[in-house]
């Protein structure tokens, strides 16, 4: 058995690189394009933040949810720190809900956080080149599609995508699609399934829109039994 070890770099967010590399080269931070996160250089007009905003704890907001569910076409959406802070989260919260994963099936090329989340638990990383290899999963399987890849571009249609999940259903086994950059064609998005147990979604606000300051993202998931 695989002992598990939290290490220190699991309890800190990502971090950009920017001012670290703007001065390693010496050249200011506004003479850089920096294409390492697939941001957008241009981001959504953010109004004026009122100054009791930062004074309180952020609430749950149904304004907030009813805009995702409008803008996502999808249900069972919840506000995330970033997408990336549920993939670091994933491990643990398949254990804390008793869903035993003994393999976690990655692409092999792709965003290497899902890979480095997975190597950090007690789950055995595989590594796939493309879905329709993805046979003979059992239960304890977890799979992670990150749809449309980065950075690859590959991209999968709902019908390729809906192939899988039915092997996924079939024998109990757990789907993760990454749709962080599925703003630029919605029409490939998978969340119309959401309510699937199966099933986790996660979306980001950072790319498509360039907020990526802004830490904010939805998984979109069946609530919890
Ligand atoms: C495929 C993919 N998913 C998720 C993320 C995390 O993005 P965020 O935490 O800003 O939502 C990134 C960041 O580069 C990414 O490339």
């Amino acid at each position: 058995m695989r002992s598990c070890k939290i290490h220190d770099r699991q309890l800190n967010t990502r971090c950009g690189q920017l001012t670290h590399i703007a001065q390693q080269y010496d050249i200011p931070i506004a003479n850089w394009l920096d294409l390492s996160t697939g941001i957008a250089p241009t981001s959504y007009p953010v109004p004026q933040i009122p100054e009791a905003t930062w004074r309180r704890l952020p609430e749950k907001s149904n304004a907030l949810i009813r805009a995702a569910q409008q803008y996502y076409q999808g249900q069972n959406l919840m506000p995330i720190s970033g997408s990336q802070s549920m993939i670091q989260l994933l491990p643990e919260l398949m254990t804390s809900q008793n869903k035993t994963v003994n393999r976690a099936f990655i692409p092999a090329i792709g965003y290497q956080e899902h890979k480095k989340a997975w190597a950090n638990s007690c789950a055995k990383v595989c590594l796939y080149q493309d879905i329709a290899q993805l046979n003979a999963l059992t239960a304890q399987d977890l799979v992670v599609v990150i749809n449309p890849n980065n950075p690859t571009g590959t991209r999968y249609t709902t019908t390729q995508i809906g192939h899988l999940f039915e092997k996924i259903k079939k024998v109990g086994a757990m789907l993760v699609i990454d749709e962080a950059f599925m703003d630029g064609s919605p029409e490939h998005s998978f969340i119309q399934h959401s309510g699937d147990p199966q099933l986790m979604i996660l979306r980001s606000m950072g790319k498509f829109f360039g907020l990526a300051g802004l830490r904010l993202g939805f998984l979109a998931a069946a609530p919890l039994g």
